[in-house]
């Protein structure tokens, strides 16, 4: 019953587009889901939000919806009722899965009009899920400070190959840090791992003054066939390492002691928090 647990919260966020947080967010979704556990999947990359495409879903209402009806209904909704399913059958080997999506606004301008305080009561209603993955986009927002404040554990996403992404990289996860988000909430994926660049993701490494907790490879095929699919890398390319990686992954998030580590650490309910992102924010800037 909702309001009895209290769900992990990843938010899947990079500081540069195209770097890989919806293929982390779907992927690890599911590969949370196939282990057994309850995950919702959160779009918010309200303008260009990509679950839907990559997973073909015809979401019957969005995070929109939610939102008109939170005004006119003063506050009476529930998340469970803007919910998609995406649900795969299996007929072979394979496992089937299921996992919740909240999808982001159809239209571009109906972004603008959804509430920082809606979506997080959206996500308080979703507590019952064990996992909520947060898809967002890659910027320093009022929603996404406010989703990172709310979340247990920051997956900080990058393809480090040239030097504007390192920058990117550097700056966003300095940021993070001087926003004092917990650097044991932060887990760095270095996302193309593997692909042919000129700066190693050591270098990367030590720059940063922190080591990669997770690398995903290059794996361009099996990434186009799972997206033309609308589906997730476990059943578009089950054999190939980024898959593999996937679950590895989602396994290290759910490993028992740092599961209960990280949720200490983190996810503490928005109006508990000690500093809100809003403070966070004043102090960064005037001191
Ligand atoms: N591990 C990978 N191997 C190969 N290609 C990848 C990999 N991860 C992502 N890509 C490619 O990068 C593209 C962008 O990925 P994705 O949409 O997940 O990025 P994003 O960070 O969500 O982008 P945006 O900021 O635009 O939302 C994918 O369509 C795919 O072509
Ligand atoms: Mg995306």
């Amino acid at each position: 019953m909702a309001g009895e647990r209290n769900s992990i919260i990843i938010s899947v966020f990079s500081t540069s587009s195209g770097n890989g947080k919806t293929i982390t967010a779907i992927n690890l979704a599911a590969s949370l889901s196939c282990e057994g556990y309850a995950v919702c999947l959160v779009d918010l990359d309200l303008q260009f939000g990509d679950i839907v495409t990559y997973l073909k879903l015809e979401p019957k209402h969005t995070i929109a919806e939610a939102q008109r009806d939170f005004i006119e209904s003063n506050g009476k909704i529930n998340a469970i009722d803007y919910l998609t399913t995406y649900g795969h059958v299996s007929f072979d080997n394979a496992p089937s899965i299921t996992f919740s999506v909240m999808a982001p606004p159809r239209m571009v301008y109906d972004a603008y009009n959804i509430e920082v305080p809606v979506v997080e009561k959206l996500l308080r209603d979703m507590n019952y899920f064990d996992f909520i993955i947060l898809d967002l986009n890659a910027a320093f927002s009022a929603l996404n400070l406010a989703m990172l404040d709310m979340s247990t554990i920051i997956n900080y996403v990058g393809v480090v190959d040239f030097l504007p992404s390192v920058k990117n990289f550097k700056i966003g996860y300095d940021t993070l840090i001087r926003f004092e988000y917990e650097e044991s909430k932060i887990r760095l994926v270095e996302n193309r791992a593997n692909s042919q660049k000129l700066i190693s993701g050591n270098d990367v490494e030590r720059l940063i003054g922190e080591k990669f907790f997770h690398r995903l490879p290059n794996d361009f095929p099996s990434v186009n066939k799972a997206v033309r699919e609308g589906r997730p890398l476990m059943y578009a390319a089950p054999n190939s390492a980024l898959t593999k990686s996937f679950t590895e992954l989602a396994r290290k998030y759910t490993r028992h002691q740092e599961l209960i580590q990280s949720h200490q650490l983190g996810a503490a309910p928005v109006e508990n928090n000690k500093q809100s992102w809003i403070s966070k924010v004043m102090n960064v800037f005037f001191g």
